[in-house]
């Protein structure tokens, strides 16, 4: 399979408008050795010619322009994107719905608590009826075993398991604080004909040992990586929430997701994405990149591609 990583920043992105944290300062000021980075979306295919976009970025317009693939090709309307799926319902993951109006009807992968969501408290299903419609394609997870895999039709030789993840329902949500399963979902994607599996996870907010068990088969993990401190957007003075909070498990620390990658098979691939401006692995010289790096761990960057 194909990965596109079109945005690896989490919500905000980086450097983020309003903030004036060292990261973004540093960033915009060209005194750190970091690159800008989107909001949080990849686009999957199986065949390099129709795509599935997994989250619908507030920054899709110009991540759609930046990747050739994505162009339109055939008929006078036209897009390599052939439909979308959403691992939750938080913003960073779901506005550029709204830019994605003049390609309705499209079909959208969701759960149900997501469509709920979606279309309540955060209406884009309501809303964009206007425009002709999201066609609802409903998404049955799956918390125990592997009997549960759908497949997309725009991606065929593709099988996906949507994994009941523990992290958290936007603000907009009913249940915002306590979630339920399929709030938020990973997906574990076979290449049925490569024989090979993809994790990708941005929202990951609590490990155990069914999550990992399914990170355990994949060759690739793509996985949430937008703090490196639990407490970083308090130090950093810029929020009150802490990882823990947000439904993110923090890299650094006891029990952090460093610590759970170590225990991934050395020939797993590990890449961090969703990656907040606080973090300071996107300053290219700091001591936490170098941790990365010799832990064997990547850090996406928009334009990242992944073989699978
Ligand atoms: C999250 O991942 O927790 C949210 O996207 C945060 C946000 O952007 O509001
Ligand atoms: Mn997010
Ligand atoms: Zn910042």
């Amino acid at each position: 399979m194909h990965v596109l990583v079109l945005g690896a920043a989490a919500g905000g992105g980086f450097p983020q408008w309003n903030c004036n944290c060292p990261l973004c300062r540093g960033q915009r000021e060209g005194s750190l050795e970091a690159t800008p980075r989107t909001q949080s979306s990849i686009a999957i295919s199986s065949d390099g010619e129709r795509w599935l976009l997994c989250n619908a970025s507030p920054d899709i317009r110009a991540q759609l322009n930046a990747n050739p693939e994505l162009h339109p090709r055939k008929i006078p309307r036209d897009s390599g994107i052939s439909g979308v799926l959403l691992v939750d319902a938080q913003i960073d993951h779901t506005t550029g719905l709204l830019s994605l109006r003049e390609g309705c009807p499209f079909d959208v992968w969701c759960t149900p608590n997501v469509h709920q969501d979606l279309s309540s408290g955060f209406p884009l299903f309501t809303m964009l009826e206007h425009w002709g419609g999201l066609n609802w394609q409903p998404i049955a997870i799956d918390d125990n075993h592997l009997e549960a895999a759908f497949e997309i039709p725009a991606c065929p030789g593709l099988a996906f398991t949507a994994v009941a993840l523990s992290s958290n329902a936007p603000p907009y949500s009913p249940r915002r604080g306590a979630p339920t399963p399929g709030d938020n979902i990973g997906l574990l994607i076979e290449d049925r004909t490569r024989g090979t599996r993809l994790f990708y996870g941005p929202g990951l907010g609590r490990l155990d040992d069914r999550v990992r068990a399914y990170l355990a088969q994949a060759d690739c993990v793509l996985v949430d990586g937008t703090l490196w401190h639990d407490d970083e957007l308090i130090r950093a003075g810029v929020g009150k929430s802490t990882g823990t909070d947000m439904g993110h498990l923090a890299l650094a620390g006891a029990g952090g997701l460093l610590e759970e990658l170590d225990r991934l098979s050395p020939a797993t691939r590990r890449v961090l994405i969703h990656i907040n401006n606080t973090n300071p692995i996107l300053d290219e010289g700091s001591p936490q990149r170098a941790t990365l790096a010799e832990a064997g761990i990547e850090v996406a960057f928009d334009g990242m591609r992944l073989e699978i």
